[in-house]
């Protein structure tokens, strides 16, 4: 059977992601991921909404070509478009819904409006092949949140940050630092050489009878000690140690709660190795995206078109709007 070529696009926030997913009998396989990752926020220390969607305005039409080619297909091979509709940036958010409307109504093909949590959850549990019941854990820039995924399409919250979310505390954390942006990857190499027990750190919320997170105590305790000379390297390890710990625990207890055996771990953060050994570790059977397939991207928004494709569900309208929140 010839297999249902899926277009994914991402641009809910600073990354222009387009990937095409070629779905067959045998499950989803990702064929081409392209992402424009964009550097105008660097001097900004952080993502500016207007210049995001010039800079999405500006890419996105270079990098649909690039998806296809790679994918090793033409423009009227592509049988179905999905895009993500929110959260996010509004401005961001449109570029890419109404590319990708206009694109399905164009090609006259199924458009599917995808959730940009789906797409990071659907990043990890497509290439195992996992079938629900699970635990998914979404540990991003924006977010972090723990589902119970009881379903095709059914995520029943479980527990989420109260305050700032886990890469924004790596970003917070490096740039107080001055480890530099984005601060996940800066933490992590600049750990390897710091020493975890330097300075100390209390995992968050520990003793909690619920599964919330709380970053911001750690973001504060890393201030401080900087402003007394702890060496960047010793906070960055002592951060990440306290955050990974409280990550895992929570996820484990909850995990243990519910009887679930299946954890998928996604969002930029699982890029971390530290919070991949630690996951290891735990005797879950854990699931984490594989390369590229962590931080913003599109094919993550084609495996989630393509589980909608795959459970029956009906095609998206054409009006529908982006939504900067969505529950
Ligand atoms: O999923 P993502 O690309 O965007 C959002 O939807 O937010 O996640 C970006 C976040 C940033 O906060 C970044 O610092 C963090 O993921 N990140 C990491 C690592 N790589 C990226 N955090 C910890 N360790 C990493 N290796
Ligand atoms: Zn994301």
């Amino acid at each position: 059977d010839a297999p249902t070529f899926i277009l994914g696009i991402d641009t809910s926030c600073d990354d222009t992601g387009l990937g095409v997913v070629a779905l067959t009998a045998a499950g989803p396989q990702v064929r081409s991921n392209i992402v424009w990752s964009q550097t105008v926020h660097a001097e900004y220390g952080g993502v500016m909404p207007e210049l995001a969607s010039r800079e999405h305005v500006e890419r996105i039409d270079t990098l649909l070509p690039r998806a296809l080619a790679e994918a090793g297909i033409a423009l009227s091979d592509l049988d179905v478009v999905a895009a993500t509709s929110g959260p996010g940036l509004m401005g961001a958010l449109l570029v890419g819904l109404m590319y990708g409307k206009g694109l399905a109504q164009a090609l006259k093909i199924p458009f599917y409006a995808a959730h940009h949590l789906e797409g990071h959850i659907y990043a990890a549990a497509s290439e195992e092949g996992l079938q629900p019941p699970y635990l998914a854990l979404v540990v991003s820039g924006g977010h972090t949140h723990l589902f119970d995924v009881t379903g095709g399409g059914e995520y029943r919250l479980v527990g989420a940050t109260r305050d700032d979310a886990a890469g924004e505390a790596f970003d917070k954390v490096a740039r107080l630092a001055g480890l530099g942006y984005p601060g996940g990857p800066a933490i992590s190499a600049a750990a390897e050489r710091g020493d975890p027990l330097a300075v100390p750190f209390k995992t968050p919320l520990q003793g909690q009878q619920g599964f919330e997170f709380s970053f911001s105590g750690l973001k504060t305790a890393a201030l401080l000690a900087f402003q007394r000379g702890a060496r960047p390297e010793d906070l960055a390890a002592g951060f990440q140690r306290a955050a990974v710990r409280s990550l895992v625990d929570t996820a484990v207890r909850a995990a243990e709660a519910l009887g679930r055996e299946t954890l998928v771990v996604s969002g930029g953060v699982a890029a971390n190795r530290a919070l991949r050994d630690a996951f290891g570790q735990t005797g879950l059977r854990v699931a984490f995206p594989a390369g590229g397939l962590n931080t913003d991207n599109g094919a993550m928004i084609a495996l989630a078109g393509a589980a909608a494709l795959r459970d029956g569900q009906p095609p998206s309208s054409l009006d529908g709007g982006a939504a900067a929140y969505l529950p």
